[in-house]
């Protein structure tokens, strides 16, 4: 059983505040892609830069994420795929994407949100216990497991 992905408004908006949040980064309009893989249970984030003089034109995302659902659990989401263009990094953009992915956690009622970093990803790494998840040393395995355990009360992005 994994967690159903469905258009919903609260979704919406949280993307769309989060275009706001990254717009003043990178300081241009920014919308957002995502699909749904319902057979996988997974969501697929991107952001990219709003076209305003030709809408259609495609220009490649600067940052994406991945949210899967864990096999036979709804309380567990699965974070993988973060990434931020090169030119961005160090400008929280990666903390404002970890947010949003504790507020789409929030939406869906899920407690815990799971992921592993690359010992020696320090960057994910001090990103991840900035916003408090917390870090297990796996025996024998060159990854840790990070986990958050979602606090309905205080998610802001
Ligand atoms: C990891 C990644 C997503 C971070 O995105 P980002 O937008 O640059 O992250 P942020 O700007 O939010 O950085 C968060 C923190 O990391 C710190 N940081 C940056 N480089 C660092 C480094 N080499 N070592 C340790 N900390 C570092 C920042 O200083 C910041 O901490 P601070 O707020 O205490 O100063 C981005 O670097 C990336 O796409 N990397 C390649 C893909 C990847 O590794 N994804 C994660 C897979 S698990």
């Amino acid at each position: 059983m994994t967690p159903t992905f469905t258009k919903t408004g609260d979704v919406e908006v949280l993307l769309e505040l989060t275009c706001r949040r990254l717009e003043k980064v990178v300081d241009y309009p920014v919308t957002y892609n995502y699909v749904v893989d319902f057979d996988a249970g997974s969501l697929h984030v991107e952001f990219l830069r709003r076209m305003i003089e030709n809408p259609s034109r495609q220009v490649n995302a600067f940052a994406e994420f991945k949210l899967s659902g864990f096999p036979g659990n709804t309380s567990f989401l699965v974070s993988t795929d973060q990434w931020v263009s090169h030119e961005y990094r160090n400008r929280r953009i990666g903390s404002v994407l970890t947010a949003l992915k504790e507020c789409l956690a929030t939406a869906w009622g899920v407690r815990y949100l799971i992921a592993t970093v690359n010992n020696g990803n320090d960057h994910e790494l001090k990103l991840l216990a900035n916003l408090d998840w917390t870090l297990v040393d796996l025996p024998d395995m060159p990854v840790k497991l990070a986990y958050h355990s979602v606090n309905r009360t205080t998610i802001t992005i």
